[in-house]
């Protein structure tokens, strides 16, 4: 029986223009105030230009807000990116680092999320650092290789279970509505998990939440959130419905 709080976590992507992202942010908040009493810690990333907006909505709720992505740098030359201390500075506690979006449209390797991890935990923020592996890489029977050398390339040192969050999705079920199975799920958490002792002994590992994400929706997640090695959920498409979102909150329940 592990004692990990879950974390509900909503990936909005780049999804919402203000009158529906606000909206978003304040359905979720209002839900929170109205059932402080569900046992998960929740979440919500926006895109960039809402994340001050709704760390104004969630101040004084037990909803966190999270950035999806953070530049390795503090600052500098870098037309586009976001600093990790400026996500801090909009009211940020998380920052998403790795999404497989991100290492496909970007380019982004191990390295690099690596470094971004670390900036994310120098600027105080805890660091969701993402792996998993695509459909031709499972096919290929590399889904435990893959994973384990993700996570070993993207772990930076320093990293613990207060500042460091890891999230499994397989690329396969992100966006397809093809969840993984239970069994497929817990398979690779578990080997996740022993990574993690590996790395940094039983004990952190034991306490470092490990999340799933792929098609997570109100009617998978109670199986998949009762799983000994799933201790919560990124969730993309289900949570840009505040009603979907909390009903997979409720499911930690
Ligand atoms: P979906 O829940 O839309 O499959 O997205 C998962 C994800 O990529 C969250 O980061």
């Amino acid at each position: 029986m592990s004692t990990r709080r879950p974390l509900i976590a909503g990936n909005w992507k780049m999804n919402g223009l203000r009158a529906d992202g606000l909206a978003l942010a304040e359905g979720v908040v209002a839900r929170r105030k109205a059932e402080r009493g569900i046992p998960c810690d929740v979440l919500v990333c926006p895109p960039f230009t809402l994340i001050a907006d709704v760390a104004r909505i969630a101040a004084g709720s037990d909803v966190a807000v999270g950035g999806q992505d953070c530049h390795a740098k503090v600052s500098g030359a870098h037309t586009g990116d976001t600093a990790a201390a400026m996500l801090k500075d909009a009211g940020c506690g998380y920052a998403i680092v790795g999404h497989s979006e991100r290492r496909a449209d970007h380019g982004e390797t191990d390295a690099v999320v690596k470094a971004k991890a670390a900036a994310a935990h120098q600027a105080g923020l805890v660091a969701i650092v993402c792996v998993g592996e695509t459909l031709a890489q499972r096919d290929a029977g590399q889904t435990m290789d893959v994973n384990r050398t993700q996570l070993r390339g993207s772990l930076p040192d320093g990293a613990n279970a207060a500042n460091t969050v890891i999230a499994y999705e397989p690329v396969w079920a992100i966006g397809t509505g093809r969840v993984a199975t239970p069994e497929q799920a817990q398979e690779v958490h578990a080997v996740i998990r022993a990574e993690l002792a590996a790395r940094l002994g039983a004990a952190e590992a034991d306490a470092m939440r490990i999340l799933y994400g792929g098609s997570m929706k109100p009617d998978n997640a109670k199986a998949l959130l009762a799983l000994p090695d799933v201790d919560g959920g990124l969730i993309g498409g289900a949570s840009l419905k505040a009603e979907d979102f909390w009903a997979i909150a409720k499911a930690c329940g």
